[in-house]
């Protein structure tokens, strides 16, 4: 069959070639067993980008990124990047990827799995069930607003970041939190510090809005953004969409995370504006990083970045069952105790991240048989 589905791999540091690596043999396994086949391109980003080209994002990788259908997106960092300048540290490729191709819609889910109930630290009647989805917006706030940077002030140094949202950046996440909402069951808590920041107090108008402005089907909460992280751990089934700003939703989409009891598990999606060809760009990532500490060791879990790929069947390519075939697939190991180090717990059988990457193929076998 002609390739029809182009993807980007940038692996970049860490454990993000190991886990990427995994990703090919599904996608091996689809060109042969699917209705699809894929073009894949690979490239370098972060530090790995930094010490081949001395950027950590090249010209040329950004241009591939931006004429794909879908990167898929290791992780970047690492100690030996600690002390490069501020422009050629990796974090700076993955925050220009986001950036240049406007993707402005993070979305992070927090599934608990039944079969790891027992690796959250929260009792399991408070997490078993738990399905939320937090839409964090990327591409503003205080990650990229202006004026920043060293100053003088009345004769001291000083340091400023900068919150900034434009009217059109709050509504256009708010809208991808009403149709997820819409799809889902139908509830949006927005989360801000309308109580002290302006922008918190735009940010919750707008959204007040944009629910008037055709969305007053879906049930929506405004919460201030430290409630939320409590809330998050008290009673986090209150939850179904959170919408939130750059930074708040850095922080809440790692709290909601270890809800779920590892961050070895955790998809996401980062999408952009869909275009009148109905195509939209996007980056998919697992919410790990690039975990030094045990990268090139074999032990890194591949799932989250094997659900990151599923989220790309889902959002890029429609193939929701496809994407249903690997998510059942990930549970079946699950309850079979085939785990990766992270995860394991009394009588699993340990595995490494390759034989992961394999059982998940030999379990995608079954699955489609
Ligand atoms: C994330 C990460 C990034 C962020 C870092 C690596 C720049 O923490 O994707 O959540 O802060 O956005
Ligand atoms: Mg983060």
């Amino acid at each position: 069959m002609a390739a029809n589905k182009n993807l980007l791999m940038l692996p970049g540091d860490g454990i993000g070639p190991e886990v990427c690596n995994e990703v090919r043999k599904v996608v091996d396994w689809m060109d042969k067993r699917r209705a699809v086949s894929f073009d894949v391109k690979e490239d370098l980003v972060g530090g790995a980008a930094f010490d081949a080209h001395g950027t950590p994002l090249h010209d040329n990788t950004l241009d591939t990124a931006m004429n794909c259908d879908a990167v898929i997106f290791g992780a970047v960092g690492g100690p030996q990047y600690d002390k490069l300048g501020w422009e050629a540290r990796p974090e700076a490729g993955l925050l220009a990827l986001r950036k240049e191709m406007d993707l402005f819609a993070n979305l992070r889910p927090a599934v608990t799995f039944d079969a790891l109930l027992d690796a959250s630290t929260l009792k399991p009647e408070i997490v078993q069930g738990l399905d939320i989805m937090i839409v964090r917006e990327l591409t503003a706030g205080v990650y990229f607003g202006e004026p920043r940077g060293m100053q003088t002030w009345e004769g001291k140094e000083r340091c400023i970041d900068t919150q900034s949202y434009t009217k059109d950046e709050i509504v256009r996440v708010a809208e991808v939190a009403f149709d997820l909402a819409r799809k889902r069951n139908g509830k949006v808590t927005s989360a801000e510090k309308a109580n002290v920041m302006k922008t918190g107090v735009f940010w919750r108008e707008t959204v007040t809005e944009v629910h008037k402005n055709g969305n007053e089907d879906i049930e929506l909460g405004h919460m201030y953004a430290d409630n939320c992280a409590m809330q998050l751990v008290r009673w986090p089934k209150q939850f179904d969409v959170i919408v939130t700003d750059n930074l708040f939703g850095d922080i809440l989409s790692d709290c909601a995370a270890m809800l779920t009891g590892s961050l070895g598990m955790l998809p996401s999606a980062s999408l952009g504006a869909t275009d009148v060809t109905g195509r939209r760009k996007a980056l998919y990532e697992p919410v790990h990083g690039s975990a030094p500490d045990i990268a090139g060791e074999g032990k890194a879990n591949p799932l989250a970045m094997l659900l990151s790929f599923a989220m790309a069947l889902r959002y890029s390519f429609d193939l929701g069952d496809d994407a249903d075939l690997i998510e059942q697939a990930a549970q079946n190991l699950l309850s079979q105790k085939k785990r990766t180090a992270d995860i394991s717990s009394d009588g699993c059988d340990i595995l490494s991240t390759g034989q992961m990457g394999d059982a998940v193929v030999a379990e995608l076998d079954k699955l489609a048989a």
